[in-house]
């Protein structure tokens, strides 16, 4: 993609007398909002103070001064040179570039194809998946796809929470209340029954306890039974988890959760042994990191078990043995911020420089009705039910504007479940939302389905055209209505490097609603299918907008159905 930015500070630059460099400038140049200010615009008072005089007055001498050729215009508004770009020039370039790169276009090779795990989703085995594991899997699965765009290998990672004294008392519940044909049929919710009846019951019959703590023993010391429940009970949860997956259309290259990490926890034991950073404390060993501002981290209990922290050392260190990450991502929500600060800081006193490279990619609460979801107080949102009432509100929805689509079913459940994800994706990670189903499926507003609306009205207008457009021989579009638009998709690669640094997929999400926004502008001002000499240039332009918006919602993880 051209520079146009690099375009405006040269001419800028050459107009002065060094009193500023081209990189200077360049940092100092603006993007007006609105569009009659021009493209680009260049604040002459940042050079009052060396030239001694009113800001007025040097926009209007510098504009002088400036070499207008490239440009429609450039002139001094107050203290401001604005410059206008050449529409019909810039508009055939740029059309020019997302036409010959397609759904390349805006790919970068920034990554060199180094890897990146990401570790997202992570649900717990024998709980239902939530709203909040819904948040790390599709914001991990988008950065996944925008870290693939820019050049790096992720590694989706599954870090299943499989591991921990709850499996002994689901053991003892199973043993006691439960039955194999429960577990099959209805996997999720039998051996939540069990769990949560084995937290009532064990108020009166405190020995429940340690009968759950004696199953646990079996289990870490590779007892049978208990090894073959652990596993069934693991393939089952998986099982339903994964109908959800295939839903969102996400695939995982690695599900080692934390169970596998139990025979590689004595290795970090050791290391931290070696280098003096265990020390005891009331029975139990830990890492003191007053120094990095942070609670000990509680690295063996007082009955020698290890924990999350323990496994999740392990892991990193594997991570970086096994992929030689460039970066490794844990897409975990806001309220692990410590654990994630003290990870890094214990990875740092074992002396891993690498640590730094360790991202914790927090984000917020999904409320309802203003209130904090919780799977003990019973107020849960199943993401299964979620999906089914947002097909089914893109069905009634598809059924009234557009009754003879072929394949419905198909439609219906690209837009419903792409409503659910974009709604999602649109709000900037770290803010909490809420989740309210009717304003996550409207066709209007800013929502997925509109997004996938618009593509798909650019599409049908592009079958109406039946015409191929050649991408080397496109023409200007000199139309001002068209202006907005064509800008906003030379936008397009700056705004996925944004995102990929900020690790914020909304950033794409805001982009592609304000695209879309621009395009439907213009289809209501502008009559595409007209036979005149720049019919071909605005098919173009309804071309590129559909790579684009197709591209941003794949981004997404969200489907772009031709036709809605
Ligand atoms: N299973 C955990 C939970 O649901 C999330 C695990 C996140 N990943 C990690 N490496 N700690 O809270």
């Amino acid at each position: 993609m051209k520079d146009y930015k690099q375009q405006v500070a040269d001419a800028v630059y050459q107009a002065i007398d060094g009193q500023l460099s081209v990189d200077e400038i360049a940092q100092k140049i603006e993007r007006p909002k609105d569009l009659k200010l021009g493209d680009y615009a260049f604040p002459a008072f940042v050079l009052a103070k060396v030239l001694r005089k009113a800001p007025q007055m040097i926009a209007k001498e510098l504009v002088e001064k400036i070499d207008q050729t490239g440009f429609e215009k450039v002139e001094a508004v107050g203290p401001y040179i604005n410059f206008f770009l050449d529409k019909e020039l810039v508009s055939q370039e740029i059309l020019t570039e997302v036409l010959t790169e397609k759904e390349h276009f805006g790919d970068k090779t920034t990554g060199n194809k180094r890897q990146v795990p990401i570790d997202m989703s992570s649900p717990n085995i024998a709980k239902p998946m939530s709203m909040g594991h819904l948040r790390s899997t599709v914001i991990g699965n988008s950065i996944a796809l925008l870290m693939e765009k820019s050049g790096y290998q992720p590694v989706k990672i599954n870090h299943l929470g499989d591991w921990g004294t709850q499996f002994g008392k689901l053991m003892r519940a199973y043993e006691l209340w439960g039955s194999e044909e429960e577990v099959k049929n209805d996997p999720i919710n039998a051996l939540l029954g069990y769990y949560v009846r084995f937290h009532k019951e064990d108020v009166e019959n405190p020995e429940l306890d340690d009968e759950a703590r004696e199953w646990f023993r079996r289990l870490e010391a590779g007892d049978e039974e208990a090894t073959r429940l652990w596993k069934w009970f693991r393939e089952e949860s998986l099982k339903a988890f994964t109908t959800v997956y295939d839903r969102l259309g996400i695939e995982f290259d690695s599900y080692n959760g934390e169970a596998f990490y139990n025979d590689k926890m004595d290795e970090v034991v050791e290391i931290l042994e070696e280098k003096g950073l265990l020390k005891e404390s009331q029975g139990a060993q830990i890492v003191d990191l007053s120094e990095y501002d942070l609670n000990p981290a509680l690295i063996k209990k007082t009955d020698g078990a290890t924990l999350y922290i323990t496994r999740d050392l392990a892991a990193a260190i594997y991570r970086k043995r096994t992929y030689d990450f460039a970066q490794s991502l844990y897409v975990v929500g806001n309220e692990q911020s410590n654990h994630f600060k003290q990870l890094k800081a214990v990875l740092k006193e074992m002396g891993y420089d690498w640590s730094d490279d360790i991202h914790h990619i927090p984000f917020g609460l999904i409320t309802q009705g203003g209130k904090k979801l919780s799977t003990r107080s019973g107020r849960v949102i199943l993401l299964e039910k979620v999906l089914d009432d947002a097909v089914a509100l893109a069905k009634e929805q598809i059924e009234a504007k557009n009754p003879t689509l072929a394949d419905k079913e198909a439609v219906a459940e690209a837009v419903g479940t792409g409503a659910v994800v974009f709604h999602d994706l649109k709000n900037e990670r770290l803010n909490n939302f809420d989740f309210d189903l009717e304003e996550v499926v409207r066709f209007e507003g800013e929502t997925g389905p509109y997004v996938q609306y618009s593509h798909a009205r650019a599409m049908s207008i592009l079958r109406k055209a039946q015409k191929t457009v050649d991408p080397t021989k496109i023409s200007g579009l000199s139309d001002p209505n068209a202006w907005e638009t064509v800008r906003l998709l030379g936008e397009f690669p700056e705004t996925i490097a944004r995102a990929v640094a900020e690790y914020e997929p909304s950033v794409i999400a805001k982009y592609a609603i304000h695209l879309a926004k621009a395009f439907n502008k213009y289809y209501a001002h502008s009559k595409i299918l007209v036979e005149d000499d720049q019919l071909e240039a605005r098919l173009a332009l309804v071309q590129s907008v559909a790579v684009v918006l197709k591209e941003a919602l794949r981004l997404l993880g969200v489907k772009a159905p031709d036709e809605m």
